[in-house]
């Protein structure tokens, strides 16, 4: 039997993807970059067994509940019939961080996936065509083949082959820390596809969001190329802010937030009072992250500690791509 280990990294965007441009393919509306973290990943083992009648997922150590099963054998298909290769999966995915964390699970889990599946398929994928099957997974997942700062472009064609991300700088490029500071653990309320959908059509800042995207992405590219922490920070927060107010907006409203969630991001407001390189984002979910330098990263360790409501904080330097860790055949 052959079988594939891939392990991927999780990401989260400093410049926001909130809205499809067509949900067939799962294409953005927007472009987006993100960081990838080093110290959260998604480790996955896909083995094909001839002899098995059905695809079987195990998530964590337990057996994945039917809508995830679903959407991850309707994932393992499309690259299947890409190989022409009929042979059942046998996926087993573990991430290192707690599971309900409320945390990206999908873009480092989708970005593992494709690569392992990819393997054991035999089939031999460029980076780019990884991120663009990975995309069909989870919009985030696209990012997730890349390592450091990386940017998704949301493409023009229909047929999404545009629509792909590439690395932007390598990890040490600039070297920032990242805490996530968790304040809730459970599963999040509204999952993405379900609030991008419902933001598109009835936000009234859903297209006002979309059409002052491009400035955002063009400003935090040279953020990035100048290692400019105080250009990084104002584009950082626009574009969370804005998605978040897209939103708020939506009717019924996503709130995502917690009350400590605020809490965090005042918390980082005083320490750039105090002249701390600190900034933050927040998801479709409670957590807030927080990205500092190495050298204000003590600063910002202790004044995330003392936050009432912040559950733990992980803390992460940026890190690598995604690889193919073991790959064989059994008998
Ligand atoms: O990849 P998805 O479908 O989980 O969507 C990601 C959406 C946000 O996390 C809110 C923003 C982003 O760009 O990662």
């Amino acid at each position: 039997m052959r079988h594939a280990t891939a392990r991927a990294h999780t990401n989260f965007a400093l410049v926001k993807y909130w809205g499809k441009r067509g949900t067939a393919l799962n294409l953005p509306a927007v472009g987006s970059i993100s960081i990838t973290l080093d110290a959260l990943f998604t480790r996955t083992t896909v083995t094909l067994d001839p002899n098995a009648e059905d695809d079987a997922v195990t998530l964590n150590g337990t057996p994945a509940s039917t809508p995830d099963a679903a959407r991850i054998t309707r994932f393992v298909e499309l690259m299947r019939s890409k190989a022409g290769i009929a042979d059942r999966a046998i996926v087993v995915s573990e991430n290192n961080f707690p599971t309900g964390a409320g945390l990206a699970s999908s873009a480092s889990g989708f970005a593992a996936l494709a690569v392992a599946t990819g393997a054991a398929l035999g089939l031999r994928l460029t980076p780019r065509e990884l991120s663009e099957l990975s995309r069909r997974g989870s919009g985030s997942a696209a990012r997730s083949i890349f390592g450091g700062f990386v940017e998704l472009y949301k493409g023009t064609k229909d047929d999404g082959s545009d629509c792909y991300a590439e690395p932007i700088a390598p990890s040490d490029h600039w070297p920032l820390k990242v805490f996530v500071a968790v304040v809730t653990e459970g599963p999040k309320d509204t999952g993405s596809t379900s609030g991008m959908d419902a933001s598109k059509a009835t936000s009234p800042y859903y297209h006002p969001w979309v059409d002052t995207h491009p400035v955002d992405l063009a400003m935090m590219r040279s953020a990035i190329a100048d290692k400019d922490f105080g250009h990084l920070t104002r584009i950082t927060e626009r574009s969370c802010m804005k998605m978040h107010a897209v939103m708020l907006a939506t009717d019924p409203a996503l709130i995502y937030w917690r009350g400590a969630s605020i809490e965090v991001v005042h918390a980082v407001r005083t320490l750039q009072k105090q002249g701390v390189a600190a900034t933050y984002t927040i998801d479709a979910g409670p957590q807030v992250k927080v990205i500092t330098t190495e050298d204000d990263a003590d600063k910002v360790r202790a004044a995330l500690r003392d936050i009432p409501g912040v559950i733990r904080v992980m803390e992460s330097n940026l890190g690598p791509a995604a690889v193919v860790e073991s790959a064989g055949t059994d008998a």
